[in-house]
């Protein structure tokens, strides 16, 4: 079975990755510099897994260390979630997202080239659509200019993907544009662990039921919507997880640009995230509507069919499962990985 490095495999979608990879078969690496996450994960990786996966504590940025990499390993494909992620802070330092983004992307490709490793795989996101025109979005569905330098780097690195595909054609770039990935693997053991006030819906949701946080702000509830507030395509992060190795088996060594959206194809409110998260809790979560959120997309939803047909994936888990496995990872890690 082939080896599969992963850079960025300490993370959430990450390290929910690596469990989907090792049963299905492949032997994997991780590679990371935990500047967004904490080596208790590997601990828990071990345990859910029942064995130590391999890892290499380094920076993608690194030649060096990705080169060592390749000469310890026989490494047959690349799946690459290391990266910043973090909207708002990319504003504030878009250098450093560059930086460590597309410069990082770019360094393990050249390495790749130089070990005859074709195959990558590599987290886009639904951000590159932009301000959809209309939904649900297929992957013919125009990129748009970003609305961060995040979304640009995303934008980047896809573009570089392609063109060193003509260059050098025997190159598989797998583009994985994830729409919402939240919940946590069904063990409680692994999950998101955002430092800081978490930016994003669920993380931020997962704060309020343990009362690290008071209520949520529904940022506005004004949208042209059926409750007024923005809708999302929501997938669970061990869906996601399953769609890489569907990816995988596919797209090992069949040269070319293959994109595709992981997604469910069902959008949901703010309102509806609330209401399914309070189900979990068993308990009415706080919220206060408050103003807009600066450059939010009103609606974003998939249109999942391609990859349906293509890698034989589909998204399994609903609206209940995202929110009780997400409550369920924070209910028994209130302080995520710092317990
Ligand atoms: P995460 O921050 O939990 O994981 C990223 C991991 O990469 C972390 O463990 C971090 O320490 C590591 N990392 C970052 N820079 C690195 C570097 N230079 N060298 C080595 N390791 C580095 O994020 P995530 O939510 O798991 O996201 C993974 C990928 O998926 C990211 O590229 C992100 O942009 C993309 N993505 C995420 C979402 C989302 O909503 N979570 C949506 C679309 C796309
Ligand atoms: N929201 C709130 N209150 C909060 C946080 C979020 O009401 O405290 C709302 C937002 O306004 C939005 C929805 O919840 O309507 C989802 O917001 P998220 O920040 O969770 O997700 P986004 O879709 O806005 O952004 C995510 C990723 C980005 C990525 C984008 C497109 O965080 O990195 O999807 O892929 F660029």
């Amino acid at each position: 079975m082939a080896t599969i490095l992963v850079p960025g495999g300490a993370g959430f979608i990450g390290s929910h990755t690596v469990i989907a990879l090792v049963n299905a078969g492949y032997d994997v690496v991780i590679f990371d510099n935990f500047s967004n996450s904490k080596p208790t994960v590997l601990e828990r990786l071990k345990k859910i897994l029942g064995k130590n996966i391999p890892f290499v504590c380094g920076d993608i940025r690194n030649r060096e260390q990705i080169e060592n990499v390749f000469e310890q390993y026989k490494i047959d494909g690349v799946i690459n979630f290391a990266g910043l992620k973090a909207v708002g802070e990319s504003v504030k330092k878009p250098l450093e997202y560059y930086d460590n983004n597309v410069h990082g992307a770019r360094t393990l490709l050249q390495v790749m080239r130089e070990y005859q490793c074709h195959n990558f795989i590599f987290s886009s996101s639904a951000t590159v659509y932009g301000e959809p025109d209309s939904v649900p979005l297929t992957e013919s569905s125009p990129v748009k200019r970003a609305n961060s330098p995040y979304g640009q780097t995303k934008i980047d690195i896809e573009y570089m993907c392609q063109e060193l595909q003509i260059a050098a054609p025997e190159f598989s770039m797998v583009l994985l544009r994830y729409f919402n990935p939240v919940g946590a693997h069904e063990s409680g053991l692994i999950g998101e662990d955002p430092k800081g006030i978490p930016n994003n819906l669920m993380p931020y949701l997962c704060q309020v039921a343990v009362g690290r946080l008071p209520h949520l702000n529904v940022f506005g509830n004004d949208y042209p919507t059926p409750d007024g507030t923005c809708v999302r395509d929501y997938i669970h992060v061990v869906d996601l997880a399953e769609g890489h190795v569907a990816a995988l088996k596919h797209c090992l060594n069949v040269p070319g640009v293959h994109i595709y959206n992981l997604g469910t194809g069902i959008g949901y409110s703010v309102l509806d995230m609330v209401k399914a998260f309070s189900k979990a809790m068993g308990r009415e979560l706080p919220y206060k509507i408050a103003p807009r959120r600066a450059g939010d997309v009103v609606q974003c939803y998939a249109d999942p069919a391609l990859a349906k047909k293509e890698l034989g994936w589909s998204a399994k888990k609903n609206l209940d499962q995202m929110a009780a496995d997400s409550y369920n990872w924070q209910k028994n890690n209130p302080n995520g990985y710092d317990d």
